[in-house]
């Protein structure tokens, strides 16, 4: 049977980056030392593997990034310190990126907001003001932050410790921006992207520390809360589990995606029922309304997956469906034409005003 990590020789990775995972568990710590995190241990927050990292460095550890171990080379990150004082900057405020800067804008900090349109980075940062005031009392020891939107990204990224790329799900986009944010950014810096089907691996070819990269997916916040955070295949474990304590702070529940894979964890089962819902409308079978109402009736949700999409945007839908055609024949190709006849006339979904459903004007924002 098909599998997708397999199509992209990612059994023989995966098996390449446990081997190395293991023997960097026994290699000596690189990073620098934050005061408390002898009590983050005591407290579970750190893994094991991460206190070590995180012990004081001495002499000729401070000189190196770079582990060899055996055959294999792990790369280290220099984990960021001070971060507490230091912001947080999301590049691309669409749907996505806006609700990440939300979120992010939840612990008192600055979070830079950048996106080339000045539109969207306008409505992005009205979306946090918005929405802050309820959000807020929410979270754990939530204290509204103060959200900025830049024009510039060098400014946007000075001094940041977590950058967060949710630009739109085009690969060559994306190599462009991460290349650039690897560029610009502080050396310490994390850089995330919020691709939903495209592995970071795929992303990095110009990228020079992909040990300081991962995928940071997040789903719909603040309502869909999981973030799934994924190796790019040479991260370096220490920054994924930095992610893992930090991101929990912020009113997000983040889950570790154990090997790469298309569509991390929950897109992949999400992409099934997308793509079977679209099949059975684009056949005549029923319509998004009814599909919708048997959907929450029978699995108690409260939204069905049409509605849903809008909400995702249909072009965003097409182009992670054209992603998964390409890996894996065979898919129906109704389910695409059913979105590229919305899409064509100009219905992207809630975005545009209308998708699936005309009734925005109405509900403009059910999240
Ligand atoms: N829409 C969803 O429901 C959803 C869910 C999870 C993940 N994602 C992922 O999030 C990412 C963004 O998706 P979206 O739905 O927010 O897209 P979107 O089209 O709504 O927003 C993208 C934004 O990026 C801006 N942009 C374009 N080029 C840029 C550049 N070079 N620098 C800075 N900004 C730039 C655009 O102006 C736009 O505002 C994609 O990778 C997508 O797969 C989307």
């Amino acid at each position: 049977m098909f599998h997708p990590d397999e199509s992209h020789g990612f059994g023989e990775l995966n098996r390449k980056s446990e081997k190395a995972r293991r023997l960097s568990r026994s290699a000596v710590g690189l990073a620098r030392l934050p005061t408390n995190c002898h009590a983050l241990f005591n407290r579970s927050v750190l893994s094991a593997d991460m206190y070590r990292r995180l012990q004081p460095m001495k002499g000729d550890q401070m000189a190196s990034s770079t582990c060899v171990s055996g055959e294999a080379a792990v790369l280290r990150a220099t984990l960021p310190t001070n971060i507490a004082n230091r912001p947080i900057t999301i590049i691309g405020a669409g749907t996505l990126g806006r609700r990440i800067a939300l979120m992010m804008c939840t612990q008192g900090g600055e979070v830079r907001l950048y996106d080339t349109g000045d539109k969207a980075r306008d409505a992005g940062v009205s979306f946090v003001k918005d929405g802050l005031a309820e959000l807020v009392p929410r979270v754990r020891n939530g204290r509204a932050g103060a959200i900025l939107g830049f024009s510039d990204l060098a400014a946007a990224l000075g001094g940041a410790w977590l950058v967060i790329e949710s630009v739109p799900e085009i690969p060559a986009l994306k190599r462009k921006v991460l290349g650039e944010l690897d560029s610009l950014c502080d050396a310490d810096a994390i850089i995330t992207s919020n691709s939903s089907s495209f592995p970071s691996s795929e992303l990095i070819d110009e990228v020079k520390h992909p040990e300081r990269l991962l995928t940071s997916h997040f789903y719909m916040p603040p309502r869909v809360t999981p973030v799934e955070l994924m190796t790019c295949g040479k991260t370096d474990p220490a920054v994924i589990d930095m992610l893992m304590a930090e991101f929990a702070k912020y009113g997000v529940v983040p889950f570790k995606v154990h090997q790469e894979s298309v569509g991390l964890i929950f897109n992949r089962v999400w992409a099934a029922i997308k793509r079977e819902s679209l099949y059975v409308v684009a056949q005549g079978i029923s319509t998004p309304e009814d599909l919708d109402s048997i959907y929450k009736l029978i699995l108690g949700a409260d939204v069905g997956p049409f509605r849903t999409m809008d909400q995702v945007g249909l072009d965003v839908v097409l182009a992670i469906e054209e992603h998964y055609a390409t890996l894996r024949p065979g898919l129906p190709e109704e389910s695409r034409d059913l979105l590229k006849g919305y899409i064509a006339k100009g219905w992207l979904g809630i975005k545009s005003g209308r998708g699936f459903y005309d009734d925005y004007k109405d509900h403009p924002n059910p999240a």
